[in-house]
């Protein structure tokens, strides 16, 4: 039997595919989440459905901000990996909904780190975000790169949960990843994501607002390459930085902790009208677009350089924008039984 490993925020869209994939490779996953109305539940739902069908997956419905349900969890299962992907997901929506951020993303983290304390573990994972890049100028962004101009409160989080990990890595020589995702997308998505409502009112012949009237790019990854990293990364705990490395000045590693960070990203950033063109091409029917200015909290491009991923596991994503867009809409038509 393999080792248990604990997912949190499994009910979400890229927590959803890893635990999939996980349970396919023979691991027993416990799943925690705590199923909030952020967006449309019943999709939460029908993903934690399918996940139910493996007979080594068990379920939890946990907010993780909720320290004494944590640690009953960690009590009772003493998971030996654990991958944390439970947070206040979106940049635009913590402009009004900031304690959100503050309780999943710190307190919540605050508690994952807590528990990792308490019940030790072999190697915690946990979501970064390519936002902590910022007011960044310099592309591609690299993990080797200053972090420190965040320019949203859910930017500043994921950026305080890097630091934080890095303070209990050290203090209790907890092994921890730290994976900064790029703009994720596939089938099972987010409804708040761009490409995901852009596809709804294409298809519903609604108007889709483009922002910076367009003028932005991101690099999209397919969330099969996010979750593939993931997967490679879980027997790779990091291990303190010995030796020369002590005298590079490397941000992403520490001779003071067995901590590490690393982009997850495609490393081919499409500009958003580009972007648009694909998926009228994809969809079959063109958009009508709204073009309006910049919003504050957004970045206008962001770009993965991934060559310590490269370097450590030997994988980058790679599936192109087209054949992942052709998957996503493809899921969206049968869920939403949409026909054409
Ligand atoms: N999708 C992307 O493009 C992207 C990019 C960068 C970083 N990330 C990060 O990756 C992780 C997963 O993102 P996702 O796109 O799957 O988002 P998601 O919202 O689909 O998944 C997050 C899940 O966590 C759950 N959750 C939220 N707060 C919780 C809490 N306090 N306790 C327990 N469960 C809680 C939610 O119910 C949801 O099911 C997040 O940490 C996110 O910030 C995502």
């Amino acid at each position: 039997m393999k080792r248990h490993i604990l997912v949190t925020g499994a009910a979400g869209f890229i927590g959803y595919h890893l635990s999939n994939r996980l349970l396919d490779n023979g691991y027993p996953v416990i799943g925690i989440d705590n199923l909030n109305d952020y967006y449309d539940v019943q999709l939460k739902a029908a993903r934690l459905n399918r996940l139910k069908k493996y007979k080594h997956f068990s379920f939890l419905q946990v907010d993780i901000a909720d320290h004494k349900g944590l640690f009953a969890a960690f009590e009772k299962w003493n998971p030996p990996i654990v991958i944390n992907l439970a947070a206040q997901a979106g940049v635009r929506y913590s402009i009004e909904n900031p304690y959100s951020y503050v309780d999943s993303n710190l307190k919540g983290f605050a508690n994952i780190l807590e528990a990792c304390r308490h019940y030790p573990v072999e190697h915690l994972l946990y979501a970064s975000s390519s936002s902590v890049y910022g007011a960044n100028r310099k592309l591609p962004f690299s993990t080797n790169d200053p972090v420190d101009h965040p320019v949203s409160l859910y930017a500043a989080t994921k950026k305080a949960n890097e630091l934080m990990a890095h303070t209990y890595s050290h203090l209790y020589h907890i092994p921890v990843t730290g994976l900064r995702f790029f703009t994720v997308y596939g089938p099972w998505g987010r409804p708040d994501m761009a490409y995901f409502t852009f596809t709804k009112n294409i298809l519903e012949g609604n108007k889709i607002k483009v922002f910076n009237h367009g003028d932005m790019k991101r690099d999209f990854t397919y969330v099969d390459d996010i979750v593939e990293g993931i997967v490679r990364l879980i027997d790779h705990p990091p291990v303190k930085a010995t030796g020369s490395q002590q005298d590079t000045p490397n941000l992403n590693r520490s001779e003071h902790a067995p901590y590490r960070v690393y982009n997850i990203g495609n490393n081919k950033p499409v500009h958003l009208l580009d972007f648009i063109k694909k998926l009228e091409l994809t969809i079959g029917k063109k958009a009508i677009l709204e073009l309006l200015p910049m919003q504050s909290g957004d970045m206008k491009e962001t770009y993965a350089d991934i060559s310590d991923l490269q370097e450590k596991i030997g994988f980058s994503p790679h599936t192109p924008i087209d054949e992942g867009l052709e998957k996503f809409v493809e899921w969206y038509k049968n869920y939403y039984r949409v026909s054409g």
